[in-house]
């Protein structure tokens, strides 16, 4: 947790720096060892950015549309935020998700079966899961139908990607 944290915080302050005159994020480096703080501090990447990011993805994902994924996403946000140090709501806030296993958002409380899984979020469980959390995870709290289009998953997860802090290995 405290080592993804930091390389979180000194990758983004690394994009920070190639940005706009966005600065002072690197004073907070210290402070990074907190979870709670490093994410608020981090600078938002700008659109070009994301456009690296998700050109960077393995395919299918690096084909994403972030605008439609945005719009995919829509139906998520009255359970989700996803910006850094978001609240949860009746979902986990969702940053930093990718790489890390199920159930591991700060002071959120999931589900038996969420916090007892082991593999790790990546593009393909987030498909499966996304695709009917109920079925790949039944027990899970979640109380979402899916998203049926095999498309609008993967505009979804590139997005998702895009907006959550995900680095590619
Ligand atoms: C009605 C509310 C609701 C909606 C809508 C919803 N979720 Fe969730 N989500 C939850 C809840 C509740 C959990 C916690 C599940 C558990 O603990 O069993 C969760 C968990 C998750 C997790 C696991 C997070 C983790 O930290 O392991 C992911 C990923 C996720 N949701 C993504 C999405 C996406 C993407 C959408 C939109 C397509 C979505 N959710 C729509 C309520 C919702």
């Amino acid at each position: 947790m405290r080592r993804l944290a930091l390389t979180l915080a000194a990758t983004v302050a690394v994009i920070g720096l190639s940005a706009c005159g966005k600065s002072g994020g690197s004073s907070g480096s210290e402070t990074a060892a907190a979870p709670e703080a490093a994410p608020a501090a981090a600078p938002e990447p700008t659109d070009a950015e994301k456009q690296a990011l998700l050109a960077a993805l393995p395919a299918p994902y690096n084909t994403g549309d972030l605008a439609h994924g945005k719009q995919v996403f829509a139906v998520c946000k009255s359970c989700h935020t996803i910006v850094p140090g978001g609240a949860n709501m009746t979902g986990p806030n969702l940053y930093g998700m990718f790489g890390r296993k199920p159930g591991m958002a700060e002071g959120y409380k999931y589900s038996e079966v969420v916090k007892a899984a082991t593999f790790t979020w990546d593009a393909e469980h987030l498909d499966q899961w996304l695709t009917s959390p109920k079925t790949f995870m039944p027990g899970t709290k979640m109380s979402f139908v899916g998203v049926k289009d095999a498309k609008d998953r993967v505009d979804l997860i590139a997005y998702l990607k895009v907006e959550t802090g995900y680095k590619p290995q």
